[in-house]
């Protein structure tokens, strides 16, 4: 793992893992003496597992390795002790020593915290985490002990556990089931994304409970066709975003992306991934990203994404840069990573995203989610005359044209104590007060997104929807671009 480094006179190395002992296990290669060292136990000699030196002195044991050749020191948690002013001497004393005698300092740490003072002297590396076949091994090993058959498919669902994790829950399996259970290894999994406390589990939206959007249906069940198993050529898409008028469906179409690939949904939230500190922000998002690699096939919603950068112009710099940093290491993620994730974004408003996160190429396809059709008020009514048991006839969708799902869901709530007629009264449509927002939003997705709903099968709808505004703004002329049948021409 370590060999060409060593073999290339790098003095030190900062190996990143949760999995010291792995590490351990992994590092020691041909024509080095291996050591550890950590602050209870002193030095080991690796290959025979003997103590070597009582030292308990992290500058002590650093001084210790001076004396010797072509030796390396594994250090572990020698990062807990950077603040002392002897542990830096002897790191900086020590370094070009070691590159004259072979040696080498290995620290091991499951996070990079270093001081100004050496960082330069060290060279970082990521231990990866057990792969597939190191996976099954280890199945083996326990298959054999308790003689029961092993599970392919259960190993490859603990790709992105460490050795410690995957071991535990190969045996909670046999607790639990008997046999290598792939549904309990996923579970043990989960927890893996719960601990970080980086993002969140939540229940896929039922396809069934989206009216309309047929356009944006269509598109993701073609697509899907690339996650396929035995898929080679088709290429898979990456990110999508829905950007719309509130209430017409978006965070509601992305949670059911999860279900047509019933794949887990995990929401990740940018603001509380921000922390104040410096650079911790990244570090958080890189870490969110790793996990989500390791954790596999995911639908990755994130809501209202324009919130992430609000705010960034009045709190001043730092805070944009903080948030463009992010967004930059998510948006590169994204568009290289192997794994099989869909990233959902939805915003409300695109006035307050950055132009290069909206820039064309960004996301596989962006979606304009507008006002529902006649056909969309339908389906809609049935979808919530079933879930709230009202009783919305069918034709009021006429009377409902401006209305997003989210009011025409309030209507039927409504309905149930105060009778249809006082419901509808009572509620006025976001069309009607945010006429102007919703108009440039429609001439912004003109030329720039696709349409979530099919317009083409009513082509009278659009007019229609927009005439309402006409009625409610009166002795305000509206503006003849925004008129569909000139604007279209
Ligand atoms: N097209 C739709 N089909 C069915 N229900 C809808 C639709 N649009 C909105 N709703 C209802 O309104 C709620 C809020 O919609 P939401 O998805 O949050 O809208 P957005 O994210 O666009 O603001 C949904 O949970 C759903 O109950
Ligand atoms: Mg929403």
């Amino acid at each position: 793992m370590i060999q060409d480094y060593l073999e290339a006179g790098y003095p030190a190395i900062y190996l990143l893992t949760q999995e010291p002992t792995r590490a351990e296990q992994l590092l020691p290669s041909e024509g080095w003496k291996f050591f550890s060292w950590d602050c209870l136990q002193g030095i080991r000699d690796l290959q025979s597992s003997k103590p070597v030196d009582e030292i308990r002195d992290p500058a002590q044991a650093l001084n210790w390795l001076n004396s010797l050749n072509d030796a390396v020191l594994i250090a572990h948690n020698m990062h807990l002790f950077l603040d002392s002013p002897e542990v830096v001497q002897a790191i900086q004393n020590g370094v070009s020593r070691w590159k004259a005698t072979g040696c080498c300092l290995v620290m091991v740490s499951p996070m990079i915290s270093m001081r100004p003072e050496v960082e330069k002297f060290f060279h970082v590396i990521d231990l990866p985490l057990p792969n597939d076949d190191e996976l099954f091994d280890l199945q083996n090993e326990l298959g054999k002990i308790h003689n029961i058959k092993v599970n392919k498919k259960a190993a490859r669902a603990a790709k992105g556990l460490t050795e410690f994790e995957a071991e535990t829950a190969y045996a909670l399996s046999l607790i639990r089931k008997g046999y290598f259970s792939t549904k309990v290894i996923s579970e043990a999994k989960s927890q893996m994304i719960r601990k970080s406390g980086l993002m969140e589990f939540w229940e896929p939206a039922d396809i069934a409970d989206v009216g309309g959007l047929n356009n944006f249906k269509s598109f993701i069940e073609n697509r899907s066709k690339a996650f396929n198993p035995d898929n080679i050529q088709l290429p898979q898409i990456k990110g999508i975003l829905l950007v719309g008028i509130p209430g017409t469906g978006k965070s509601l179409a992305s949670k059911a992306t999860a279900s047509i690939l019933s794949w887990p949904l995990i929401r990740l939230d940018i603001g509380s991934l921000k922390n104040s500190l410096v650079g911790e922000s990244e570090r958080r998002m890189r870490e969110a990203t790793r996990l989500i690699d390791a954790f596999g096939k995911a639908v990755v919603w994130i809501d209202e994404v324009e919130k992430a950068f609000a705010g960034t112009r009045s709190s001043g710099e730092t805070d944009a840069g903080t948030s463009a940093a992010m967004f930059g290491h998510f948006l590169t993620w994204m568009q290289e990573t192997k794994s099989s994730v869909l990233v959902m974004a939805t915003a409300n408003q695109i006035s307050q995203l950055p132009p290069e996160f909206i820039r064309a190429g960004r996301f596989d396809a962006t979606f304009f989610v507008d006002l529902p059709t006649k056909t969309e008020r339908t389906e809609i009514i049935k979808i919530m005359n079933r879930k709230w048991g009202s009783d919305i006839p069918i034709s009021c969708s006429e009377r409902l044209t401006g209305y997003t799902g989210a009011e025409i869901e309030q209507l039927a709530k409504d309905s149930l104590f105060d009778g249809l007629e006082q419901a509808f009264n009572a509620l006025v449509p976001l069309s009607r007060t945010m006429r102007e927002e919703i108009e440039s939003l429609r001439q912004w997705a003109k030329t720039r997104a696709r349409s979530a709903n099919s317009w083409e099968t009513e082509p009278d709808e659009q007019r229609k929807i927009r005439s309402v505004y006409k009625k409610d703004t009166v002795g305000e002329e509206i503006s003849n671009e925004y008129l569909p049948a000139q604007s279209e021409q």
